[in-house]
């Protein structure tokens, strides 16, 4: 199986592996989902997470840097009131929650460090690899604003050589409709087109910025990858990618987590997501679950 999952990664960019989780393994990571939902806490620890606008955007990336190693709690835009308090119900109105969900939840620690899950990875060549971050994605009914603009994980996750794998288990079935992943088949093999860095300007009003404008990638050149529930998508850092909103009234749910490579690569210190003082990225196969 993983020599076919490293030959579709190496030709179109993703594999996608049917059914890797079962049905009882997906209902335990929605329950716990439900589990970190009750236990939000205070207003002072939401945000609205959006992918366009850029009001706020300074409050809204110390939350997310802070969120790297604990539970963060991102929003629709409009969910939230001018002193973050909640407007709408959260179990329709979150965006995501991260990015140290494969840290601190004992259960999406234990399928991110599955051994189906090492298998894989070790069977796509890493040696040293380290998860940068996880997400549990709600992509809400109705075509609330959701969607995920066109990108490479690479800019975001950047590497050289470049390793970046995105894994990303589908919670529900996954049609078209619901807003499934499209991707540009074999895009991955024309480089990393832009980054996400540390602004080099410290006086600048924004802590992070884009090294390139967002070129202008031809959307019908896209293929639509519907998959069923438990499935896995792995892809490449390189391909580019996005989905739409979810037009129906059916959830479509997401964990995802990505993966880069520490042997004999260069992680650059003005990559926007840092580990924090004293801390490291978590180890795939060194650490096991809680
Ligand atoms: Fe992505």
């Amino acid at each position: 199986m993983s020599n076919n999952i490293r030959t579709e990664l190496e030709t179109n960019g993703f594999a996608v592996v049917e059914g890797l989780f079962s049905n009882n393994e997906v209902e335990e990571m929605k329950n716990e989902i439900r589990r970190i939902i009750k236990e939000m806490p205070s207003v002072s620890h939401r945000t609205e997470f959006s992918c366009d606008d850029s009001e706020s955007e300074l409050k809204r990336n110390a939350y997310f840097l802070d969120s790297i190693d604990k539970i963060g709690y991102f929003f629709e835009t409009g969910a939230t009131g001018p002193n973050g308090e909640l407007l709408v119900d959260p179990e329709v109105s979150l965006n995501k929650i991260g990015h140290g969900l494969h840290e601190v939840s004992p259960v999406f620690r234990k399928y991110t460090f599955c051994n189906r899950i090492k298998d894989i990875i070790r069977e796509l060549g890493y040696k040293e690899p380290v998860i940068l971050q996880s997400m549990y994605i709600f992509k809400n009914p109705e075509g609330k604003r959701s969607e995920v603009m066109l990108h490479q994980d690479a800019t975001f996750l950047y590497t050289e050589p470049q390793s970046c794998t995105g894994v990303w288990i589908a919670l529900d079935d996954v049609t078209r409709e619901k807003g499934c992943l499209w991707f540009a088949k074999g895009s991955h093999k024309s480089g990393v087109h832009r980054r996400y860095i540390r602004n080099p300007d410290r006086n600048a009003k924004d802590l992070f910025a884009f090294t390139a404008p967002l070129p202008d990638y031809d959307k019908s050149s896209f293929t639509p990858v519907p998959v069923t529930k438990g499935s896995c998508v792995f892809i490449h850092g390189q391909v580019v990618h996005y989905s739409e909103t979810n037009e129906t009234e059916e959830s479509r749910n997401a964990y995802t987590f990505h993966i880069v490579e520490q042997n004999n690569t260069i992680y650059p210190e003005n990559n926007w997501i840092q580990p924090k003082e004293g801390k490291t990225f978590m180890k795939l196969f060194d650490n096991r679950i809680l």
